[in-house]
């Protein structure tokens, strides 16, 4: 009895674990919305686009033995890169705090808030395609 018991916590959690860790993680897959895309526009050119692409496309890293060991390209925010992996969270997170690896991806935190950096994220995702809106996040592995 008390076996069968602990199997039908066990079948439940396993459930409750992949229904609620999903939906806690999933991206909504909407397009962003038009509004912010707009605002965050102005914001991007003025402080993102010298190194990420006026097209969100990234930059060209130098030929290995020209660029320094720790060279780090700028990836693209296109959806030609991997930005499309990271939620939503932890795109803005490295926006604000800045990349650990390199002072080239600087934390914006002291230059504007946190709205305008979900303003230059909505404009960023308005460049992938509908099916990395839907894949975003760690649903990728399982998605494509
Ligand atoms: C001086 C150049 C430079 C500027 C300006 C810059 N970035 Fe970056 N960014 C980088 C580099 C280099 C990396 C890669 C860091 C790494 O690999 O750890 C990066 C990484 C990122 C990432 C992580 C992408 C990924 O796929 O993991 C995001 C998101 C990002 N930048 C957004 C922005 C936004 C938004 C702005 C403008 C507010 C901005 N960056 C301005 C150089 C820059």
């Amino acid at each position: 009895m008390k076996k069968t018991k602990l199997i039908f916590l066990g079948i439940f959690a396993v459930i409750y674990l992949a229904f609620f860790g999903l939906v806690s993680f999933a991206e909504t897959g909407k397009q962003p919305d038009p509004n912010m895309v707009k605002k965050g526009k102005v914001s991007y050119d003025k402080y993102c686009a010298s190194c990420h692409g006026e097209k969100g496309d990234g930059e060209i890293a130098p030929p290995i033995g020209i660029r320094g060991p720790d060279y780090f390209a700028a990836p693209g925010l296109n959806g030609s890169a991997h930005s499309w992996h990271h939620t939503d969270e932890n795109l803005l997170k490295v926006i604000m705090d800045g990349s650990s690896r390199t002072p080239k991806m600087r934390a914006w935190r002291d230059v504007f808030d946190n709205k305008t950096a979900e303003e230059i994220l909505a404009y960023f995702k308005n460049w992938w395609p509908k099916r990395l809106l839907e894949c975003q996040g760690p649903k990728h592995m399982s998605c494509m």
